[in-house]
């Protein structure tokens, strides 16, 4: 077994788009500029936005956060990402996910200018990423293709396993890897919690991407001997045993896995460091003009 390690691969990137930030600066007079809208105090968003900012600083971007309270109306905050689509100052605007309910997260993220959408999240972005046209793909998908890429694995040809339909990972990651590039040229199967025989399906990945949000979801009898397994499940419970008072876990059963397997990525230290990286390049795609 070999780990995917997204300490290793996160700070190899991130020294790469730090030297392409000072270049841009020199030439441009500014620094690529990320803007996050963070609503409510759930402690998951807070964490990963905290991260996304200062990982800005650390790779030398701007970096701006606007919180609301869960109080915030849906027109307040329409008005508000309007003025940052017109802002010629800001590359990317983002807003973290899960808003509460009051709030229609169709109608913001459509309402998000796509050439700013570094999430891409947006219709005309996931069109694009469709018909393998040049756009902003979604930070976790491409967090996995950087960290696939980074250890020189050749997907092609290979049957990929997706677990997991939703709009931020399993859905996107599914089109990624079966799109004509690589990593890509994939076979796959995309399963989720209604699957009929998941077991099987699952058995029958040479590649594993575990996005279900359950925590040890996918055990070693589902799994391959060789498979290649891509962990996204970032389940937060409290522990007593953590100075932050609580504790991750994967969505794959790491511990039992681990013998059974080719190449597979921890929780934490894998796909977590890697969509932070995905978000900031596509936020400096985005100020250079490479995209849009
Ligand atoms: N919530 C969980 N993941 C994400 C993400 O990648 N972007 C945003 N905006 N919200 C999220």
């Amino acid at each position: 077994m070999q780990l995917l390690d997204g300490k290793f691969a996160s700070e190899k990137i991130k020294t790469e788009i730090a030297e392409e930030a000072a270049a841009f600066l020199a030439q441009s007079g500014r620094k690529p500029h990320l803007v996050a809208i963070l609503v409510g105090n759930d402690g998951g968003s807070e964490t990963y936005v905290a991260s996304k900012m200062k990982n800005c600083e650390k790779v030398g971007f701007k970096s701006s956060l606007f919180r609301y309270d869960n109080s915030v109306t849906e027109t307040e905050l329409l008005a508000k990402i309007e003025e940052i689509n017109k802002d010629a100052d800001v590359d990317g605007l983002i807003v973290q996910l899960p808003l509460p309910k009051h709030i229609d997260p169709e109608k913001i993220t459509e309402t998000i200018d796509y050439r700013k959408d570094v999430d891409g999240f947006h219709p005309v972005n996931l069109g694009r990423m469709m018909r393998n046209l040049p756009c902003f793909i979604p930070a976790t998908p491409y967090g996995i293709l950087l960290m696939l890429q980074a250890y020189n694995i050749d997907t092609t040809g290979k049957h990929c396993v997706v677990v997991g339909r939703s709009n931020i990972v399993g859905s996107p990651m599914s089109i990624l890897m079966a799109r004509n590039a690589n990593p890509g040229n994939c076979t796959v199967t995309l399963t989720h919690s209604k699957t009929h025989n998941l077991k099987e399906m699952v058995l029958q990945g040479d590649i594993v991407v575990a996005a279900i949000g359950r925590k040890n979801f996918v055990t070693a009898d589902m799994v391959k001997s060789g498979a290649i397994i891509i962990d996204v499940g970032i389940n937060r419970e409290t522990s007593t045993e953590t100075k932050s008072g609580f504790k991750l876990y994967g969505d794959v059963d790491f511990e039992n896995v681990v013998p059974k397997v080719s190449w597979i990525t921890p929780v934490p230290g894998g796909v977590g460091l890697m969509t932070i990286v995905g978000l900031l390049k596509n936020t400096l795609a985005s100020a250079k003009g490479e995209i849009y």
